[in-house]
């Protein structure tokens, strides 16, 4: 097997323009997730979200943006679950999108609100009644047994609608954002990067060194 010291990838499918990016960032978001889309990205809406647990040690997982608008970004969970707990101590998030197929990287720290319950009600009903039964069986990140039928108890709520409700404990998180960095790969590591800091109600760019 080849080294992974030796695997090695020179970046050339992109460059910022620092003048021409977008005032505000999450404008500029939207049109890399859309490029994302647009492009084929396997996954295009997963990103890599990191809490901290009560030592205030790091933990991480992926997850999946379902919303994006002018008040932030939106994924949905267990509230129950360890990210759950994490956010419930510590509110403040950081998030990871990387786009290999463009050689992109946007990373975004924010604050994680949960979202009204009417808000998780639309989504919950929207999704596959196989999902929203799998939401309800689902007591994330605890320890089970290895021979718990999971499928079967998905199974018997499918076949019996009515039962099914959003659980409370499931629901989304809305995270306003108060950093972003834009990443670009560039050739022989000279990356372009741009970050945005929140400065009380407005937005500052700077330029980063690769
Ligand atoms: C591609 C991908 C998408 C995922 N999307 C979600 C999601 O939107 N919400 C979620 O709760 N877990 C999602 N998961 C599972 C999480 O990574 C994680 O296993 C789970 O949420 C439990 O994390 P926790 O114990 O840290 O709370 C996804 C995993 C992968 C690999």
């Amino acid at each position: 097997m080849k080294s992974i010291s030796e695997i090695r990838k020179d970046y050339q499918k992109g460059s910022l323009n620092f003048q021409e990016t977008p005032e505000f960032p999450i404008d500029f978001f939207k049109q890399w997730l859309n490029a994302a889309i647009e492009s084929k990205v396997e996954e295009p809406t997963a990103f890599t979200l990191s809490t901290t647990d009560d030592h205030g040690d790091p933990v991480s997982r992926v997850v999946l943006l379902k919303e994006v608008n002018e008040n932030g970004l939106i994924f949905f969970t267990n509230y129950q679950s360890q990210k759950g707990k994490n956010i419930e101590t510590n509110h403040n998030v950081y998030l990871n999108f990387f786009w290999p197929e463009l050689e992109r990287q946007v990373r975004v720290k924010g604050i994680a609100q949960k979202l009204e319950s009417e808000k998780n009600d639309e989504y919950f009903y929207s999704r596959p009644i196989s999902s929203q039964a799998s939401a309800i069986i689902s007591n994330q990140s605890q320890t089970i047994d290895e021979s718990e039928e999971l499928q079967l108890a998905v199974d018997k709520l499918v076949s019996d609608p009515e039962k099914i409700k959003r659980p409370d404990n499931w629901g989304g998180y809305l995270i306003t954002p108060n950093y972003f960095e834009f990443w670009q790969g560039r050739p022989s590591r000279i990356h372009d990067r741009l970050a945005f800091n929140k400065l009380g109600t407005r937005w500052k760019k700077s330029r980063l060194s690769p």
